[in-house]
């Protein structure tokens, strides 16, 4: 235990904007204090360790989800005090429905959240995922050719958020011709504000409406006329129990795709290029040896995670890392901090191109709600990276818009759920195609 009062213990790692830009000399405070230990502003337990947080995620009987994207700060309905030393769980089913995001995949529970996972597991084939694929490499070419030739650009949106829209847009059958109103509407939203998770906590539900209308329309219009496409798969899809959801259950899921695919999707395509453009030994080796690329982007994902990290509520008296908990208390698994947890990693603030176990990182979860996007992400990432490569010689960063190397300034989404830079501007040399 360190008994020295830090610098750190003054500022609400919730509410204060002291570690947005960078939350990782707090996390490794924390960690050393002990890898699950209460931060003294929220009561909040914050888990920080690798195995610690593996435990937690892999155990939904003692851990609920129910306000897995908000913690309290969207506000808690369900009355916690006074049953600490109870089981909560029916006291949880009580008040569920009028928790934050009920209706949605990250805050379900068992048996629920089996039911609807697997809806959404039948939408992501691997078929499905390999056609993905092909329509990305297409599309990044699309992309590129829109700024190319002025040898610069602002990689998000120039690139990185239509890319990411239209991805998934593509996945779930949006037919071509309501692609443009997918982009101006999730993009303009995306733009208005960091929505949950922010200092704020301001939760902002308009993209889901949108969302929700539209996937919901399609499914009863494909279930009146079957066409054969994807969306008339998405309509014919089935619970395990082989009952047939209400079109607007399938309509939830594909909306939560979309929200929880595209800010996360979009930093991780900034960090990767940020990092190339910072260090151009490690372009020059990804150019020349493509095949480094996968585990590179490993390595953004385990240093630079976009999901800061996820809440669970206690649902009864427990421990963990040696540390009680009383039921009702809400934790915070810091997957930025698991992922740099020395007890998993060797030198764990370290990049290493070629690390071994660097794909172990948690950025994506663990256990039953772990990321069902992250094959998708992940071939983004790839995907754009060799594209670029492809079009361009030297990427590097704009020194006009960040400031010269050494005195750079970038700025972060000041939220404490995301991580991520709020923009980056690029130059490159665009290479003639052959
Ligand atoms: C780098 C990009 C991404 C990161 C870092 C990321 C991270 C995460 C994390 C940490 C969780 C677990 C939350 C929890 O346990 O409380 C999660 C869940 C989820 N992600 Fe991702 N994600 C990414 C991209 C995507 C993409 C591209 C999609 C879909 C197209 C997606 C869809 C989802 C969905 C639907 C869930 C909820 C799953 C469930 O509750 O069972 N994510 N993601």
């Amino acid at each position: 235990m360190n008994d020295n009062v830090h610098e750190f213990d003054a500022h609400d790692f919730f509410r204060s904007d002291r570690f947005v830009n960078d939350p990782y000399p707090y996390f490794d405070y924390l960690r050393e204090q002990s890898p699950v230990v209460r931060e003294p502003h929220q009561g909040i337990v914050m888990v920080t360790g690798y195995a610690e947080a593996l435990e937690v995620y892999n155990d939904p009987v003692r851990f609920s989800s129910c306000m897995s994207t908000t913690g309290p700060f969207a506000g808690c309905p369900i009355p916690l005090e006074g049953h600490e030393s109870e089981d909560i769980s029916g006291l949880i089913e009580t008040y569920r429905d009028k928790t934050p995001f009920h209706d949605q995949l990250p805050t379900m529970d068992p048996p629920a959240h089996s039911a609807h996972r697997s809806l959404l597991m039948s939408l992501i084939t691997p078929r499905r995922l390999k056609e993905n694929e092909a329509f990305m490499w297409r599309l990044a070419d699309q992309q590129i050719d829109s700024f190319i030739s002025k040898g610069e650009c602002e990689l998000m949106g120039a690139f990185a958020q239509p890319f990411a829209v239209l991805v998934v847009s593509d996945l779930l059958g949006v037919p071509a011709e309501d692609r443009i109103k997918f982009r101006r509407n999730l993009i303009r939203q995306e733009q208005e504000g960091p929505g949950v998770g922010g200092v704020s906590g301001q939760v902002d539900h308009s993209p889901l409406t949108f969302l929700y209308d539209t996937f919901s329309a399609y499914i009863e219009d494909r279930r009146r006329n079957p066409a054969g496409d994807i969306l008339t798969g998405l309509a014919k899809a089935t619970f395990p129990d082989g009952s047939v959801p209400e079109p607007i259950d399938v309509a939830r899921i594909a909306a939560n795709m979309f929200a929880a695919g595209q800010e996360t999707t979009v930093r991780l395509l900034s960090y990767a290029f940020q990092f190339i453009a910072e260090r151009p030994d490690i372009q020059l080796r990804l150019r020349e040896d493509r095949t480094l690329i996968p585990n590179f982007v490993e390595e953004c994902l385990r240093t630079e995670g976009p999901v800061k990290g996820d809440f669970r509520l206690a649902k009864q008296p427990t421990r963990v890392g040696g540390v009680d908990i009383a039921a009702g208390t809400f934790l915070f698994i810091a997957n930025g901090a698991a992922n740099r947890d020395a007890r998993k990693f060797e030198n764990p603030a370290e990049f290493q191109l070629g690390r071994s176990n660097a794909r172990l990182h948690l950025a994506f979860g663990a256990g039953r709600h772990a990321c069902p996007g992250a094959p998708l992400a992940r071939a983004e990432t790839v995907v754009s990276l060799n594209r670029m490569f492809d079009r361009t010689s030297n990427i590097r960063i704009s020194e006009k818009v960040h400031g010269p190397a050494g005195a750079r300034r970038y700025s972060y989404l000041p939220t404490f759920i995301l991580r991520g830079l709020t923009h980056i501007n690029l130059e490159f040399d665009p290479v003639a195609a052959g």
